[in-house]
């Protein structure tokens, strides 16, 4: 028996934000088989990858029944026959049958469910959890969890302007024991939610609804939250930020709402590193948006030697657009969600540039995600260094982070924690 596609079927399942999304099923002539679901962001960049929509009426328009038909009508007849280990020519072959540079025709969110869906029929027909089919005998790393504490931003109703406020474990010594050390810090930030007032509930990604007065009061109950947790802030336990600027503006100018404040480029730039200053911050993605290349280099110039600068929306997992930030100098670090390009391969293609240039590479989730737990396999299949899935609460994020519990535990005594090692250079020794 080869490992060549018999058939390929999508379906409307839903996601954990309640909308519509893509499932796609893959079944091999062997037998084997693999599904995906796709994910969907809130916070998404203008060069992502499209997804396929209804419109109208039904489900707020977010319905899918265009991309599932696309995938009976004309990807299923293109891919049946072909060999799924060949991810490339399955990918290339996504790509084409679509046409678009942005995959718009056929749809990101049906295109990627049935690449990934591709790869994990493949893993399947080699017996090998997906994980250990992408190391194919490299040694790899359990990835360092990147964990949403708060969460702003599009995420919450825009309470804050900061989008993600999260924690970073770079000395935990294992992949298990972040998460406990996360798991304190967690309950210790909702007893300080507490003391000021009722708790508003849980934001999209699981984290603490944000009730501040000021994107800073964020910055300080989390400084706090960590210290009272018992654990060393700035040295255990490091926070790490997404402010998803290109919610805020553009080269023109950013928004602080809650701050009341309307800034330069340059007044971001400088209010991000003083804010890196004044806090133990390890970790910053997109401080500034996806065309504003001049103030990202700013705060890259800065602070870089210090801080992980990640590329999110400035990105898209794109590897054209990491070699071109690589050579403007404005981010060490690559945030690779595999629907923000389309495909398997392009990913791989994006972490591939990023890890070539010595930036740090991070595996990520959408903020609508499902009980899929695909990008546990792939963070350390690939041996990305860092994972970043949302908070330390609801099931769809906790399925991430029990999944790389269990390759940990099947790695046995082999299991290397990446901790302060997924940094890029530099960085990675001021931690050691
Ligand atoms: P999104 O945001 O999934 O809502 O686009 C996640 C992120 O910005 O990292
Ligand atoms: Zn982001």
């Amino acid at each position: 028996m080869t490992a060549r596609i018999a058939s390929v079927i999508a379906r409307q399942v839903w996601d954990s934000r309640g909308r519509p999304t893509v499932e796609a099923e893959v079944t091999l002539d062997s037998g084997a088989s693999g599904r995906a679901i796709a994910p969907a962001g809130a916070s998404r960049g203008a060069h992502e990858a499209i997804d396929l929509r209804d419109g109208g009426a039904a489900f707020g328009g977010y319905g899918v029944s265009r991309a599932v038909s696309g995938v009976a009508a004309e990807i299923a007849p293109a891919l049946i026959g072909m060999d799924a280990r060949d991810q490339a020519l399955v990918d290339q072959t996504l790509c084409a049958l679509d046409g678009t540079a942005n995959k718009a025709r056929l749809g990101g969110n049906a295109i990627v469910a049935v690449s990934l869906a591709v790869l994990h029929a493949a893993a399947a027909q080699a017996r090998e959890p997906l994980w250990r089919y992408l190391a194919d005998g490299r040694p790899v790393r359990l990835p360092l969890p990147e964990i949403q504490i708060f969460g702003g931003g599009a995420h919450a109703g825009r309470r804050t302007d900061v989008q993600d406020f999260m924690v970073m474990c770079p000395k935990a010594g294992s992949f298990r024991r972040a998460l406990e050390i996360t798991d304190d810090v967690y309950r210790a930030a909702g007893r300080l939610m507490q003391e000021r007032g009722p708790l508003s509930g849980v934001a999209d990604e699981g984290g603490w609804w944000p009730d501040f007065q000021s994107n800073e009061d964020a910055l300080d109950v989390l400084t706090k939250a960590i210290e009272a947790s018992g654990h060393r802030a700035g040295e255990d336990v490091w926070i790490s930020l997404d402010i998803a600027a290109n919610e805020l503006g553009d080269a023109s100018g950013y928004t602080l709402a809650l701050d009341d404040r309307r800034l330069s480029g340059e007044e971001m730039a400088a209010r991000i590193i003083e804010w890196c200053g004044r806090y133990p911050i390890l970790s910053v993605e997109d401080p500034a948006g996806q065309d504003d290349w001049q103030t990202m280099g700013r705060v890259m110039a800065a602070i870089g030697n210090r801080v992980q600068v990640i590329g999110d929306d400035v990105l898209v997992t794109n590897a054209q657009r990491v070699e071109r930030a690589a050579a403007a100098g404005v981010c060490n670090a690559a945030l690779i969600k595999v629907n923000q390009v389309g495909t398997v391969s392009e990913a791989k293609a994006a972490l591939d540039a990023a890890q070539a240039h010595g930036w740090g590479t991070l595996v990520s989730a959408r903020s609508g995600e499902s009980e899929d737990v695909a990008i546990a396999h792939l963070s350390t299949g690939w041996n990305a260094g860092q994972l970043k899935v949302g908070s330390f609460t609801r099931s769809e994020r906790m399925a991430k982070w029990n999944e790389v519990l269990r390759i940990e535990e099947a790695m046995g005594s082999q299991a290397v924690y990446a901790g302060a090692s997924a940094f890029a250079a530099g960085i990675a020794e001021l931690l050691a």
